[in-house]
């Protein structure tokens, strides 16, 4: 693992980081919530002590999905995404999962770009998936 597990206090520093990176944050709640299920896995790398990327995974028997994944603004483009991708394609794998499935916005090339390079490949379009009506393609990765 190149991050590790996140926990409870490291939710004030998560729901901040959710803020910054998207227009449609998790909440502090769902954050919170995370910790209810057995299914999630949530994932943190830290810089000099401080929480500077993240990502979340489900894992239900062979199928994960890919819940969150950023990278703090100032510390992008450092192949620290790709590292976030690495732990939860771990996790999933260790937890049984055969392929992995994520959404991401059609705008968002940076992502888009992330992912292919991490295996994903597009598999089709979900219209007006997110709440300001923007599509989702939905991306998959087998896991070998
Ligand atoms: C998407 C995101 C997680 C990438 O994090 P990152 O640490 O900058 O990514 P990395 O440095 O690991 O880059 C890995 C690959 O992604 C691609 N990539 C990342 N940012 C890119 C950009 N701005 N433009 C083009 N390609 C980009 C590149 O292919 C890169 O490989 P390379 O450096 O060898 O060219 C980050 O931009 C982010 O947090 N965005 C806001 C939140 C978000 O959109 N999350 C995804 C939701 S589905």
């Amino acid at each position: 693992m190149n991050g590790r597990a996140w926990t409870m206090r490291d939710l004030d520093a998560i729901a901040a980081m959710e803020e910054e990176c998207f227009s449609d944050p998790w909440s502090r709640r769902m954050l919170a919530e995370s910790f209810l299920s057995d299914r999630f896995f949530g994932v943190i790398l830290e810089e000099n002590g401080e929480p500077v990327a993240y990502g979340g995974i489900t894992v239900v028997a062979d199928e994960a999905e890919i819940q969150l994944v950023a990278v703090s603004e100032m510390y992008r483009r450092c192949g620290r995404g790709k590292l976030v991708v690495e732990d939860l394609l771990e996790i999933a794998r260790e937890r049984g999962a055969v392929r992995v499935f994520l959404e991401v916005r059609v705008s968002n090339a940076p992502a888009q770009m992330l992912y292919l390079g991490s295996g994903f490949r597009g598999l089709y379009c979900r219209t007006r998936y997110y709440p300001d009506g923007e599509d989702a393609i939905v991306m998959v990765k087998e896991l070998a």
